[in-house]
């Protein structure tokens, strides 16, 4: 009986032990998540460079709104009937309330939808541990000159 006795306190001091460890930092996790809504407009000139772009994020759609940041990053064609591209983008804030902060967007889409939904999956700086979603439509769209603008709402909790 002995050793079976002390075995199975074995198992509960590690239970035990484990339980300690894991549950009071998910605890602290928990109350101190936030969530944040942006909503910020992308000043894009469909670049020379099809993969590439840097563009000027701003607070409003009129092009003479306050510069926010910019959106930096790459876009791939993802599949073989060439409708989805995968983007992979940087937001890097300028603004007072953010500045230096980024958040990272990623995912793949049909570059053809009205709205087009993509992963938010990490952040730096008032951005730590940012999860979430952002969506970006088209606001204006100008064929001759493929200059647009395009809406992007931000959903992250950090
Ligand atoms: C943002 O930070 C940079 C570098 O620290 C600083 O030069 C700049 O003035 C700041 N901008 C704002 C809007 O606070
Ligand atoms: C983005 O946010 C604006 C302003 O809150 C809202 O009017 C618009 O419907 C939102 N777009 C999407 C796709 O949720």
């Amino acid at each position: 009986m002995e050793p079976k006795t002390s075995f199975s306190l074995v198992i509960l001091v590690i239970l035990s032990i484990s339980m300690a460890k894991f549950s009071i930092p998910a605890k602290a996790d928990h109350n101190e998540h936030k969530e944040t809504k942006i909503s910020v407009y992308f000043h894009d000139y469909a670049s020379s460079d099809l993969f590439v772009f840097d563009d000027l994020i701003i607070e409003g759609p009129d092009p003479k709104s306050a510069s926010v940041g910019r959106g930096q990053g790459i876009t791939v064609t993802a599949c073989l009937d060439g409708l989805n591209v995968y983007v992979s983008l940087l937001i890097v804030f300028t603004n007072e309330a953010y500045n230096g902060s980024t958040i990272q967007i990623q995912g793949n889409n049909n570059q053809l939808k009205v709205i087009r939904e993509y992963g938010v999956v990490s952040g730096t700086g008032k951005f730590w541990y940012a999860k979430g979603y952002a969506t970006f439509e088209n606001y204006f769209f100008d064929p001759s000159t493929s200059y647009s603008i395009i809406r992007c709402n931000i959903s992250i909790r950090h």
